[in-house]
């Protein structure tokens, strides 16, 4: 049995996680808590999309015994330390909860908020957000100096890293236990200050951005322009294929993010990218976005 070095095998772990939100993200953060030992709480609005995350996770666990990172044993214990739920009282026992929702702070501070009377106030409270501040975010709660920004990468069991964002109000004790975390599911953990887009979106959207107006402009065609990112830059896949895997909606919520935040033109988002959010044409999980995806 293989036992790659970015998928440490469970090895019982003393955290209870919470996750808010069992989407793309949500899930996929659930997934590489529960292989690494750790229990989860999953919670989302109601009990379909709960139920939707949790079979993802477990597709993902099968596939992780079926390429040999874990055992047929330490997948059933890892299924059984997945509890879903709608209802917030059940975060209570968290230690670490995740928040992984809709990239706006009203909708993320909503849930912070909803979250305190139901945890003790050393329940540390993480964003997966991608752009937001998290300093602004830590001070709509009660606990700011255990706020912190935890950035997967999207798929979460494959990329490596993990952002840690400590905004301005947060505990150096809660940045050490952040990066443990992050640490102990095989992420490699970078501190970043907390800064619009922090340096992942930073740099990735204004890319994003740049291949979406050459493909307004007619530089050339989807598929040419990838190409010219994969076979000349070496990147596994082109930004337009890229902005479709994340979300063309969040493409465009990080770069209004970033636009707002800075000042600067140079981050308004391309006026195409705006009419395909508008058409609902979102990328992979609408099925079409400059890419059309068949339905599974
Ligand atoms: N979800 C879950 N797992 C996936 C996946 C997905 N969407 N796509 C691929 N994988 C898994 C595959 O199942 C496979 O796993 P196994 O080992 O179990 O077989 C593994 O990834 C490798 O996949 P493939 O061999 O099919 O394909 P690949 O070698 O071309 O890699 C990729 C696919 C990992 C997605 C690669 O193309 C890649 O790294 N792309 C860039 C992704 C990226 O940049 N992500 C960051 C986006 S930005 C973000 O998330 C943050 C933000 O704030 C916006």
């Amino acid at each position: 049995m293989t036992q790659p070095e970015n998928y440490p095998i469970a090895k019982s772990q003393d955290h209870a996680i919470g996750v808010v939100g069992a989407g793309q993200m949500g899930h996929g953060i659930a997934h590489v808590m529960l292989r690494a030992g750790h229990a989860v709480m999953l919670l989302d609005t109601s009990q379909a999309l709960v139920d939707a995350g949790a079979k993802r996770i477990i597709k993902g666990l099968a596939r992780d015994v079926e390429k040999e990172r874990m055992t047929e044993e330490q997948r059933q214990q890892a299924v059984t330390r997945l509890k879903t739920t709608t209802a917030l009282a059940d975060l209570g026992a968290a230690d670490f909860i995740i928040e992984a929702v809709t990239e706006k702070f009203d909708v993320k501070a909503y849930v912070f908020r909803s979250l305190e009377p139901h945890c003790p106030p050393e329940t540390i409270f993480a964003s997966n957000t991608s752009s937001i501040s998290i300093t602004r975010l830590a001070a709509a709660t009660q606990r700011p100096g255990k706020f912190i920004g935890l950035h997967f990468f999207n798929p979460v069991p494959v990329m490596k890293l993990v952002e840690v964002v400590p905004g301005l109000q947060t505990a150096p004790e809660t940045v050490e236990k952040a990066i443990s975390l992050a640490t102990s599911v095989g992420k490699t953990a970078v501190r970043v200050n907390d800064f619009p887009g922090f340096v992942s979106n930073r740099v990735l959207m204004p890319m994003i951005n740049e291949a979406v107006f050459c493909l307004m402009e007619g530089v050339a065609d989807a598929a040419g322009i990838d190409n010219v990112m994969k076979l000349g830059m070496n990147h596994p896949m082109g930004p337009l294929e890229l902005a479709d895997l994340i979300g063309l909606d969040v493409c465009m919520d990080i770069l209004k993010v970033l636009y707002e935040s800075l000042r600067d033109p140079k981050y308004r988002p391309c006026p195409l990218l705006e009419k395909m959010v508008a058409a609902g044409w979102l990328g992979c999980k609408a099925g079409r976005g400059f890419y059309e995806y068949p339905k599974k």
